[in-house]
């Protein structure tokens, strides 16, 4: 049985991706700092002996350098970053810290513990806001915050590693990933997660613009289904891949979908467009496809509406 280590393993994508890694018969470490994250995300995965779970934090060499000696990983997903934009420009030290020196310090206890195979939590956001549709893995990336600069730079580093020293790191550019567990607490959180939770509370719900800007929304199923390939299949190039449906869906369209679900009330507010707010971001999924034949399988109607049951849920309590 391979071992693996999930650093956000509490978080909305890490906790899907420790329940995939435990179904796929591997054994999980799995560290946060409950910095966004929660513990009960983890409710499913502690019931599994399969699974351990470290309080500790990710970029802590010394502490993370423990889990090293005692554990002889196959491969790391590392997930834990500050994921806020906007949190990202008011805390550029913590951003530099959080996104690229613990990037970088978890790949060299890679190479140092001979843990070849390293899945990083990159960004469609390292494309920035002008770039041609659908973003190419092969496009000039123009990232346009602290948040997407650190996300290119670890790439960068993680990708310098894999040149020098043939570390096998897969830089994963996810796009709007959405689901069950999603904090909809945070203002900045996936307008998807503030949504249903507006409207599950007869809220009415904002959209800045017009609604026709479009969202490559993808299913946190599939996007943990797409972090187990990229650990556990034996061959990997390393490199740069887009985790993304290849369509595009607007706020409009979404829109639709939630009259469905919620008939008696929709009350919808639009604002002026926030200045900076990307148009249109669609990704092409083509490059992943080739290096582990993976395709999103979760159509975005069935998505939504599984997200709006979890939430009920996962809330009932
Ligand atoms: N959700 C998306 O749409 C999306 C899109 C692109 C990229 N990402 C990236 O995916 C990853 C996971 O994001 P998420 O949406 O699940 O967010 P999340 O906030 O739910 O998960 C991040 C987890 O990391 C933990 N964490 C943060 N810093 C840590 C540290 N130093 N040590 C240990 N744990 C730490 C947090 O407590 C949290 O549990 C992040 O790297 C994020 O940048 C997410």
């Amino acid at each position: 049985m391979q071992t693996f280590l999930v650093t956000g393993a509490a978080g909305f994508i890490g906790s899907h991706s420790v329940e995939g890694l435990l179904a796929r018969d591997c054994r999980v470490i799995g560290v946060d700092n409950l910095r966004t994250g929660h513990l009960e995300n983890l409710e499913i995965a502690r019931t599994s002996p399969h699974f351990m779970w470290v309080l500790a934090d990710a970029g802590d060499e010394a502490a993370m350098r423990v889990l090293f000696e005692q554990h002889r990983f196959a491969g790391v997903l590392h997930l834990a970053a500050l994921v806020s934009v906007p949190e990202s420009f008011r805390e550029p030290a913590l951003n530099y810290q959080l996104n690229l020196a613990a990037a970088d310090s978890i790949a060299r206890l890679c190479l140092e513990f001979e843990c070849r195979r390293l899945v990083f939590a990159s960004s469609a956001a390292v494309y920035g806001a002008d770039a041609a549709l659908p973003n190419r893995e092969s496009a000039i990336p123009q990232p346009q915050s602290p948040y997407a600069a650190a996300k290119l730079a670890a790439e960068v580093m993680l990708l310098g590693y894999a040149a020098s020293y043939g570390l096998e790191a897969v830089c994963l550019r996810y796009f709007n990933v959405y689901g069950p567990r999603q904090d909809p607490g945070s203002p900045y959180s996936g307008v998807l997660s503030i949504f249903t939770d507006r409207l599950r509370n007869g809220l009415p719900v904002t959209v800045y613009g017009d609604g026709e800007q479009t969202r490559d929304f993808i299913s946190v199923r599939d996007v943990a289904r797409a972090n187990g390939e990229a650990l556990t299949q034996a061959q990997v190039a390393a490199g740069r891949y887009n985790v993304s449906t290849g369509q595009g869906i607007s706020l409009n369209e979404v829109l639709a979908i939630y009259q469905e679900l919620f008939p008696n009330t929709l009350p919808i507010n639009y604002a002026v467009a926030r200045i900076g707010d990307i148009r249109h971001s669609r990704g092409d999924p083509e490059q992943l496809r080739n290096l582990l034949g993976f395709s999103a399988q979760t159509p975005f109607a069935q998505g939504l509406r599984e997200l709006v049951l979890g939430y009920s849920e996962e809330n009932r309590a």
